[in-house]
């Protein structure tokens, strides 16, 4: 939808989970308004601080050397609250009370539903920045956030690897991304882990122990003693890595071990990729509240800049890519080098 207008103040928050290039994506939304001749005011907390009226200004000095820090100047939260019609009415009022003209929300899918059940309360322009780690949002190759998780979990990955050769164990690693398996099959491809546990893979046949403890003594048995690691997505297994590890050491009867990266997936230096997709988004959206557009999320897909209706981003699914899965699952199938193994044998 679009109906230019004059725009002379932008209110930003950062919502929901952070991510790596939230502070790029901030920096940029500012330097681009100020270039524009636009005042930037930043709510703290997401949701949290439009329902309380908790707003800073921002401009260059506040935001000219954070692009290379995680986290969010601004903080981010989940807010509850705000999902009432007295919240979206209190910070619709909170927003003409500054001023704001335009309103650009940086997070996930539920601050996009946010963003929509704002517009039912204020009329201006809403815009969408893609900022999670879990790059599960239709309507952008990448979200924000999603390629330095991607290298913080195969840095660890690396890691597990040194110490799992050494003592010929089993590790089962697990990763985020909540109800998707970008940074799973991510970092088991770039660590070359022999096993990855991931939503896509689970819907139409869930994994069975008895399944992952075969694959398990498939690979031994081509490779003889050796390190095995597993990647599992977070949510993917009852229990978790801790009880997933238990289950294979009973099992296998050799030491399996467990190992959570967590939030610290959330956190570190963001990757060059990051900081620039953060800055050509965040630019991409003050243009595109000046155009007037509103209701859509900034991405970018096959290297175009690109908007797409809030809604979408949750409603259609960004699938998994065939190939990915495909290239992982040739790379350590050690049925086939049975075969050749048998022929070898013969021969
Ligand atoms: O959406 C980002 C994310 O880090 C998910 O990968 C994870 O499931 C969730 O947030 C964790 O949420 P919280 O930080 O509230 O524990």
């Amino acid at each position: 939808m679009s109906s230019s207008r004059l725009i002379e103040r932008i209110a930003v928050i950062t919502s929901g989970g952070d991510a790596p290039g939230m502070n790029a994506a901030l920096r940029a939304v500012v330097l681009a308004a100020e270039h524009d001749g636009i005042d930037v005011v930043g709510f703290r907390h997401g949701y949290e601080g439009l329902l309380n009226n908790d707003y800073m200004k921002l401009g260059r000095d506040e935001v000219e050397h954070i692009l290379q820090y995680s986290g969010t100047i601004i903080k981010s939260a989940r807010s509850e609250r705000f999902k009432t019609d007295e919240g979206g009415i209190e910070a619709a009022r909170n927003l003409d009370a500054q001023n704001v003209d335009a309103f650009i929300v940086i997070g996930g899918d539920g601050s996009f539903r946010g963003a929509n059940h704002l517009a039912k309360f204020w009329q201006g322009p809403i815009i969408g920045i893609p900022g999670t780690i879990d790059n599960d949002l239709y309507g952008t190759d990448n979200t924000i956030g999603y390629d330095t998780a991607v290298e913080t979990a195969m840095d660890a990955l690396d890691k597990i690897r040194d110490t799992a050769e050494a003592m010929d164990r089993v590790f089962i690693v697990e990763v985020m991304g909540r109800n998707a398996g970008y940074i799973a099959i991510s970092s088991a491809m770039a660590s070359g882990a022999e096993r990855m546990i991931l939503p896509e893979l689970q819907k139409d046949k869930p994994l069975t122990i008895d399944a992952l403890v075969k694959h398990v003594e498939g690979v031994n048995r081509v490779r003889g003693d050796s390190s095995y690691v597993m990647v599992l997505c977070e949510n993917q297994w009852p229990g978790g890595a801790v009880r997933l590890a238990e289950q294979l050491e009973d099992r296998l009867n050799f030491p399996c071990r467990p190992c959570l990266l967590g939030h610290v997936q959330r956190g570190g230096r963001p990757t060059a990729m990051d900081r620039i997709l953060a800055t050509r988004l965040g630019v991409y959206a003050v243009q595109l509240v000046q155009e007037g557009i509103t209701g859509v999320m900034a991405g970018i897909e096959k290297n175009e800049l690109v908007t797409t209706p809030l809604e979408d981003t949750w409603v259609k699914r960004k699938v998994l890519s065939q190939e990915l899965i495909d290239i992982q699952t040739k790379c350590f199938n050690p049925i086939k080098k049975d075969r050749h193994k048998a022929t070898v044998d013969k021969a």
